[in-house]
């Protein structure tokens, strides 16, 4: 049986090294944003897995990786997958869908003919057939279009992915997905309590504190009581306000500080360094991408005096996303990083490129 994952397209060897960490398998990439594992039995597994994920968004059993030119093809492929084991009679279902490349079919088309084909499978073997509830289904099962590369899978998490956060009270315009917060804390080294210890973070343009309530929740609640708090800049009060709220709602406020100000003055806000605190300072951010807050000419002069006031903060090293990455490189290097990683991404629907950078 192999096992589906999903998580944010160009980082998937990420998504896939906590996988391996949590249950000992190491999934590798089928398509953008999808990796998959082959697992003797998944049942004790299942479990661990939704409780700890945090780069992957949801996650399920394979049933069919398929190349297919056509709806028929695809409508054809469905009917051939071995579903009973997750679909009963008794059950209903519901397809979700996603495509991506170009085709003379919209991916409403594709949900449809797939949900057809399990219905025409159901029919010819069975001579009745499951109800389609698209609203609350009982079973989801998956249509991941890549091209010509159709997946099948049955999802195991449900509608409400395992980025779903209950403290997210504000909702920030451009805020992150918990996961993908999850996927930049991974590559800085932020796994586990004994990196929040060597570690200090901080997030320079942190919006509604995503990264840093993650962070914070990583860590474990009582590291506040130590003195090591996770730190983040913020220039509008709304969000500033914004931020708090969730940081209390997510029950971290003794662990995160949020300083009003700029990023460009990132060195001057954070508080001095204690005797004997040899901690090593990381950023951790996803600046503004120019498209809402600011221009793109605007953007690179943000990016240039950001980047040089962490040099002056003794920042050991960046991880950060950008759309214009030519703009954050050359910030980066300006500022004396030398870019250790750079990967090209999807950010939501916007193509970026993250950066690890170390100084
Ligand atoms: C893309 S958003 C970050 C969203 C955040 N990761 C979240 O999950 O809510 C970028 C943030 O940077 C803030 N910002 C823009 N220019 C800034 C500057 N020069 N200094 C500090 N913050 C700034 C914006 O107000 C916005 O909240």
């Amino acid at each position: 049986m192999e096992l589906i994952f999903e998580t944010m397209a160009g980082l998937e060897d990420v998504a896939a090294a906590e996988v391996d960490a949590l249950v000992g398998i190491l999934p590798r990439t089928r398509a953008p944003g999808r990796m998959v594992a082959a697992v003797p039995a998944a049942g004790p597994m299942m479990e661990a897995l939704k409780v700890g994920l945090r780069c992957c968004s949801r996650f399920g059993v394979l049933l069919a990786d398929a190349e297919v030119t056509s709806l028929a093809d695809a409508q054809e492929v469905a009917a051939e997958i071995r579903i009973e084991r997750f679909l009963g009679l008794e059950h209903s279902f519901g397809v979700r869908y996603t495509r991506q490349g170009q085709h003379d079919f919209n991916r409403q088309d594709l949900g449809r003919v797939v949900g057809a084909g399990i219905i025409a499978r159901f029919r010819d073997r069975h001579g009745a057939r499951p109800e389609v509830d698209l609203d609350d289904p009982d079973v989801i099962v998956r249509a991941d279009l890549f091209q010509n590369q159709l997946l099948l899978w049955v999802d195991v998490v449900g509608d409400q992915d395992l980025s779903y956060r209950a403290y997210r009270e504000y909702a920030h315009m451009a805020s992150m997905r918990p996961m993908v917060a999850n996927l930049l804390l991974r590559l800085v080294g932020w796994t586990d309590t004994a990196d929040a210890l060597r570690l200090q973070l901080i997030d320079p343009f942190c919006g509604s504190a995503t990264i840093l309530i993650e962070a914070a929740l990583i860590a474990g609640v009582g590291l506040g009581r130590s003195g090591h708090v996770v730190h983040g800049v913020e220039r509008f009060p709304g969000h500033v306000l914004g931020a708090t709220a969730n940081i209390a709602r997510a029950g971290v406020a003794a662990e995160v500080v949020i300083h009003a100000g700029l990023a460009e003055a990132t060195d001057s806000m954070l508080p001095e360094r204690q005797p004997g605190d040899s901690r090593t300072r990381v950023v951790v951010t996803n600046p503004p991408f120019g498209r809402r807050v600011a221009s793109p000419r605007q953007v690179d002069a943000i990016y240039r005096a950001a980047a040089q006031s962490w040099a002056r903060a003794g920042v050991a090293r960046i991880v950060t996303l950008a759309e214009r990455s030519r703009s954050m490189a050359t910030a980066l290097a300006d500022a004396g990083f030398a870019v250790r990683r750079q990967s090209a991404a999807i950010y939501g629907q916007i193509p970026v490129t993250v950066f690890v950078a170390e100084r």
